[in-house]
């Protein structure tokens, strides 16, 4: 496996190689990102090259956020991605990405960007398509994995690739989530034992939303403010818990797709977490 760190040596060695399929990271893998890169090798099969990158994006970080404090483990990372079939890392500093000021941006559309996890944290999928955008344009792939950890995300990705015909096949990954049901995040790491434990109970505030659904409830506003609720008075601080049809994230109606979606803040450590119903 080759590790790059600069753009020109990135595109000289994947000039004339075969399909390239992409996995955009930022770091401190765990089983999830693993899986987008089996799921990546899968489907570009052994002809094609897989490419991770690791950049911890500085645009998609609000001022108060935790960009500095940010896990950052390349050595530890890289061993990972050998070990699951990448074939090359792209692991740029922010100069090289950034030499100056990234004054172009890519600003996705408000119906999609200004919601649930984008009205928390403004500017956010500005800073996220923008790096996206970049990175698709140095890398070239055909195809590309994102995981469905990031719902919003996917979308706005998906979005983007299909209003400015981006020439790139967009997969969705699945959630990976450790025995007890926690979905693994490079935040974890934040959590003590004792919180890990706690953590569960996002995941089955979001299923019991679902289950109240499927059994015929439909005073949407009540329930999510219960879930709320129950967040609270268990010491969290949530930003949102709903109920979306999955299509465009809209208000679901009966017969329809449903994701469920949360973001909240146990201590100081924000997670977000969503379940498809
Ligand atoms: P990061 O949080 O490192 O995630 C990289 C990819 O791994 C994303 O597609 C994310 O959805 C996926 N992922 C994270 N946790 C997962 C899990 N438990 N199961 C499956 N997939 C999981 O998302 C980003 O980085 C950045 O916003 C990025 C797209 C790299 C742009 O900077």
């Amino acid at each position: 496996m080759q590790i790059h760190h600069d753009i020109a040596g990135l595109r000289a060695a994947l000039q004339g190689r075969g399909p390239v399929a992409f996995v955009p990271t930022m770091g401190n893998l765990h089983e999830g990102h693993l899986s987008l890169v089996r799921q990546a090798r899968e489907a570009v099969g052994p002809q094609g090259v897989v490419v991770a990158s690791i950049f911890v994006n500085r645009l998609q970080f609000a001022p108060h956020e935790d960009f500095d404090q940010y896990p950052r483990t390349l050595e530890r990372d890289c061993e990972l991605l050998a070990g699951v079939g990448c074939d090359l890392v792209f692991a740029p500093s922010e100069k090289e990405l950034y030499p100056e000021p990234q004054g172009y941006k890519v600003q996705p559309p408000a119906e999609l960007a200004d919601i649930l996890e984008g009205h928390f944290r403004p500017g956010f999928f500005t800073g996220v398509s923008t790096v996206v955008a970049k990175l698709f344009n140095i890398v070239q792939p055909q195809l590309a994995v994102f995981g469905k950890k990031d719902y919003q995300q996917l979308m706005v990705i998906r979005r983007m690739v299909q209003q400015m015909a981006l020439p790139i096949r967009i997969l969705g990954g699945e959630t990976c989530r450790n025995e007890a049901g926690l979905a693994l995040s490079s935040r974890n790491g934040y959590l003590s034992e004792a919180q890990k434990a706690d953590a569960l109970l996002l995941s089955r505030t979001l299923r019991a939303l679902i289950a109240r659904w499927q059994a015929g409830e439909r005073d949407l506003p009540a329930m999510e403010a219960e879930a709320l609720q129950t967040l609270r008075e268990a010491g969290w601080q949530p930003d949102y818990v709903v109920l979306r049809r999955q299509h465009d994230l809209g208000t679901p109606e009966d017969g329809q797709p449903l994701v469920a979606l949360a973001a909240a803040r146990l201590g100081s450590t924000r997670l977000i977490d969503n379940i498809e119903a």
